[in-house]
């Protein structure tokens, strides 16, 4: 067949590998009760105000969404002390990640960000004709350092990415360290705080970003309903950032970006203040187990505050993936983020935990 060439620039794009569905696994291995412990869901399901929510707008699903999000914008203005205009929705966080690099990267600019991390900072990078320049996470707990992100940047960088708590690895930027990095910055560089698990983190310590905003540093944080409001299939992530980067966000936007029944969803959700507790408390609660089961094993996670941990299982862990999966549990491999003898385990119910853990021993015995 002719057809043109795909730009040169996406030649660089490895595709996404997601994790495996629960309905793959059983088909492929015939297996029943899968469980997905992959792509750091919410194990309750969505927040059931929002859930509701969709129910009851199912039949004016005919009518295009609100292009300005007016309701939901008014209402996460009120709850997170920012004026409407400082707020920004997207479908997904994914998509504001990739509306970033649209507005402000030309192709040969580069970003600066760390490895190993959320791999979607490299893809929107890449479909500009970006430059991705990696930092590595220091150490066995895979520390930040902000010191080498400072010393990369260069003339041609456009944006930082942070990713807070850090997905695939849990860990966090210290708070000290981040004021020094904040204040270091050249004030024509975007700093992206990506914050998709902030409401899992314990850190007394957290770093919201929004004291950065409100003074006005050029600082944009993502957020997003998928994670503690159990909202992933619908889409819908935001925004908060000085109200100049959000203008230009939105030369960038498509009108109707946002789906209707993510908006009406994400508004319910918004008041579900029970969802957001439940969820924290499941996941202190499965890190608990999940480390005291892993000490039992003579393995170490990652210090996580997220809703899921990076475990070196000091083996093949494509091979331990596998032997997971013949077992009925879904995690992800650590080679995908440059780490082969790591999982990443997104933590479940207490049953889930359970059954993952038994798995693992078994895994790791019949393997020795
Ligand atoms: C660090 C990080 N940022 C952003 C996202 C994207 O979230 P969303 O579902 O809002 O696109 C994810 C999803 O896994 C993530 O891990």
């Amino acid at each position: 067949m002719k057809k043109p060439e795909i730009r040169d620039c996406l030649q660089l794009i490895k595709p996404y590998e997601p994790g495996k569905p629960v309905e793959e696994v059983e088909r492929e291995l015939g297996l029943k009760n899968v469980i997905k412990m992959a792509s750091n869901e919410n194990p309750l399901g969505p927040s059931p105000l929002a859930a509701r929510a969709m129910r009851d707008n199912v039949d004016k699903m005919h009518i295009y969404p609100d292009g300005n999000n007016y309701y939901l914008k008014e209402k996460l203005a009120g709850k997170v002390g920012v004026d409407s205009n400082q707020l920004i929705f997207g479908n997904g966080s994914d998509e504001l990640l990739a509306m970033l690099c649209l507005a402000y990267v030309s192709p040969g600019e580069e970003a600066v960000m760390p490895v190993p991390s959320f791999s979607e900072y490299e893809f929107a990078m890449r479909m500009q004709g970006g430059i991705p320049k990696t930092v590595p996470l220091r150490g066995e707990n895979f520390i930040y350092d902000l010191d080498a992100m400072l010393e990369v940047i260069g003339e041609k960088t456009k944006l930082i990415f942070i990713c807070n708590p850090n997905n695939p690895t849990g860990s966090v930027v210290d708070r000290k360290n981040m004021e020094r990095f904040v204040e270091r910055l050249p004030d024509n560089i975007v700093l992206i705080l990506d914050q998709a698990y902030i409401e899992y983190s314990e850190d007394p310590e957290q770093i919201s970003g929004l004291n950065y905003i409100k003074q006005g540093y050029p600082v944009v944080a993502l957020r997003t309903f998928s994670k503690i409001y159990g909202l992933a299939g619908l889409r819908i992530g935001y925004g908060i950032a000085p109200a100049e980067i959000i203008a230009d966000l939105n030369r960038v936007r498509e009108p109707f970006n946002v789906n209707a029944m993510a908006q009406k969803a994400a508004v319910a959700a918004l008041d579900d203040d029970e969802q957001v507790v439940r969820s924290r408390l499941l996941v202190a609660g499965a890190r608990f187990q999940i480390k005291e089961g892993l000490r039992e094993m003579g393995l170490k996670p990652v210090p996580d505050q997220a809703n899921f941990c990076f475990i070196d299982v000091k083996t093949d862990s494509r091979q331990v993936f596998q032997a997971l999966l013949r077992k009925g549990v879904i995690v992800r491999t650590g080679d995908i983020f440059g780490q082969p003898t790591h999982i990443r385990l997104t933590y479940g119910t207490e049953e889930q935990n359970e059954r993952f853990l038994t798995a693992l021993g078994e895994v790791l015995a019949e393997q020795s």
